[in-house]
């Protein structure tokens, strides 16, 4: 462990965002919960722009966890409908902005219709190179972990692979983001100071950044904040 490997960081590859708030945000106000949902997945758009702009070529947001699953049915169907409303999103704004799409989590859990139009846009959207928005929806880190464990042991059992062969890079491309560089930066909104579940594996050396802004309120300036504060870090063993 020497200094040597010190390395100032800079501009973010790989930047995932726990999106946290919405319900305060709206019941600070007054509004129903759904208004929160409903403001949130506007800001969604705003941040996809304004990371590509700062350079950031992967960006993961996480939209739905396995345990919001126990959320109230009609809380739910808010979400999903929301999630419906993207996936309709007209093509051709979409390819304009060059950004590949895609989608991490347990998709058995969703909809068809929803699965169907998951597959379409990212095969739409497969070659855009501007940057890659990775959504996490019905995402459960452990989940992804565990099914990552069956994965491998059914290839040792076929006798494709060796047991000396599994090593982090042979696991890690069991994962739901097998195509993926790790995190460098995770940014939580609304003040909870904990990972509820993501990408645990993925973000063994990842930089935290805890804001007290409601996803609602998140905009291009708080993220530029962020990210000039990541930039003065030292890290170690993260990528410059
Ligand atoms: C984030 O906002 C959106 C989802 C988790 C789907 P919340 O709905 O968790 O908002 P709070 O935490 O209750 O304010
Ligand atoms: C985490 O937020 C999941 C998402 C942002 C989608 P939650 O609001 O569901 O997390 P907990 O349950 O408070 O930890
Ligand atoms: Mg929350």
């Amino acid at each position: 462990m020497t200094d040597t490997k010190k390395q100032k960081a800079k501009t973010p590859e790989h930047v995932a965002i726990i999106m946290d708030g919405n319900g305060r945000w709206a019941t600070k106000r007054g509004l129903p919960r759904s208004m929160g949902h409903r403001k949130g997945a506007e800001v969604v758009e705003k941040i996809t722009k304004a990371a590509k702009e700062l350079g950031i070529k992967f960006l993961t947001l996480y939209a739905f966890s396995t345990e919001n699953w126990k959320r109230p049915d009609e809380e739910v169907s808010t979400l999903m409908g929301l999630l419906r409303d993207y996936l309709k999103k007209d093509l051709e704004e979409i390819q304009k902005n060059n950004v590949r799409i895609r989608f991490i989590g347990e998709m058995n859990m969703l909809d068809k219709d929803i699965v169907e139009s998951i597959k379409r846009i990212e095969a739409n959207t497969a070659k855009n190179d501007a940057m890659t928005l990775c959504i996490a929806i019905s995402y459960g880190s452990r989940q992804e972990i565990l099914a990552a464990v069956k994965k491998t042991v059914a290839l040792v059992k076929r006798g494709d692979i060796s047991e000396n062969e599994i090593d982090e890079k042979t696991f890690s491309d069991m994962l739901y983001t097998n195509d993926m560089p790790d995190p460098d930066l995770v940014i939580r909104t609304s003040g909870e100071q904990r990972i509820s579940n993501y990408l645990l594996w993925q973000i063994a050396y990842a930089e935290f950044s805890f804001t007290d802004v409601h996803w609602p309120d998140f905009d291009e300036n708080k993220l530029k904040e962020i990210i000039e504060n990541y930039a003065s870090r030292e890290r170690r063993y993260g990528k410059a």
